[in-house]
């Protein structure tokens, strides 16, 4: 039978000890004595079963807040001692408060994914849409729906991924552009940014980059248009007062084809190193929509006309920052990326 001077007898007894109590060790003994699976209230709650009915609740309120009460005094005790002895600094350590903090480091987007989000934000503006296709791509749309015939060079295995069979890895964005042709009526003005494959590797190539593919077709869209805009593009790019060349060239979707370049940003034209001292940099392919790949999208080439581009972000990125080396944009090397 459990009287009230029974767990009042208790209650002394535990506050004189915790009353002496300095230390973690100690206190956690009281913890165990009191709280303990074998501790004294662990006990008391143990007779309460032999308590008679009509005293259970009253008896069993006061086993609770004694309960409570040894809980509130060991917490109490707990924050005075402070955190368990081996998180204290020791008597002879010192805090030095002019000490540096720590400071997170931030990421930043890839200097690809800047420069590719930089040329899209500028097409965008000239009215542009941005459209995706597929990396895997079949034969048909990497090579033969572009007016590249069965023996062209750029079939060849060392240059495209064949993945197997009529499958192979997108060797150019150009592929999208019929894509969008299949299933848009002109009018029309897209790019289609994304990963491109090759078999190639050296200081200037590597086996998967960036290329951003461009299309317009509408009535009477001619070279002068494509002129016009790849222009201000070069000079939203480079800057105001980058001069732009066309150099006629072969693509087999387009004709005519050219090639665009711009004064070496390096040198300013007098002729260095990275321009082979020329004095100019090639900076993309463009061209008319060859009649051929117009027809291949059931498009009637008497009735439209447009003009196509397609340029490597890896390159004009590399112009763009100076940099020399295309790899070091893929090896990940935090002092190389923390620049941009
Ligand atoms: N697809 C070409 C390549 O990867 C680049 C290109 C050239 C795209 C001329 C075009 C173009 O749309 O008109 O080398």
């Amino acid at each position: 039978m459990i009287e009230t001077k029974f767990i009042e007898k208790h209650r002394q007894d535990f506050d004189s000890r915790i009353s002496t109590t300095s230390d973690q060790e100690s206190l956690k003994q009281l913890r165990i004595d009191f709280l303990g699976k074998k501790g004294c209230v662990q006990a008391l709650m143990k007779e309460l079963r032999e308590v008679p009915r009509e005293q259970k609740q009253e008896t069993g309120l006061l086993i609770n807040e004694f309960k409570q009460h040894v809980n509130d005094m060991l917490r109490g005790k707990e924050e005075e001692l402070g955190k368990p002895a081996s998180h204290q600094p020791s008597k002879n350590e010192t805090f030095d408060t002019t000490l540096p903090g720590r400071r997170e480091i931030t990421g930043t987007l890839h200097p690809i994914t800047q420069v590719m989000e930089e040329i899209t934000a500028i097409f965008m503006g000239l009215g542009f849409q941005v459209e995706e296709g597929p990396e895997i791509e079949t034969d048909y749309y990497n090579f033969e729906a572009l007016n590249i015939p069965k023996d062209h060079p750029a079939r060849d295995m060392q240059d495209t991924f064949y993945v197997e069979g009529e499958t192979v890895l997108r060797t150019h964005t150009s592929p999208v552009q019929i894509h969008v042709m299949e299933n848009r009526e002109p009018p029309l003005r897209i790019i289609a940014p994304g990963k491109v494959y090759r078999c190639d590797s050296d200081v200037s190539h590597t086996p998967m980059f960036h290329q951003i593919e461009g299309l317009m077709v509408d009535k009477n869209v001619s070279f002068s248009h494509l002129k016009g805009i790849m222009n201000i593009f070069l000079q939203e790019v480079f800057g105001k007062d980058t001069k732009v060349r066309f150099r006629p060239s072969f693509f087999p979707f387009t004709c005519p084809s050219a090639e665009v370049d711009i004064q070496c940003v390096i040198c300013g034209g007098k002729g260095c190193r990275v321009c082979s001292q020329t004095g100019w940099l090639e900076i993309l392919g463009c061209g008319m929509v060859d009649p051929a790949v117009l027809k291949s999208v059931n498009y009637d080439s008497e009735e439209w006309t447009g003009f196509a581009f397609g340029l490597g972000i890896e390159r004009i990125s590399m112009l763009k920052y100076g940099i020399n080396d295309i790899r070091l944009f893929f090896e990940n090397d935090l002092r190389f990326l923390k620049q941009f």
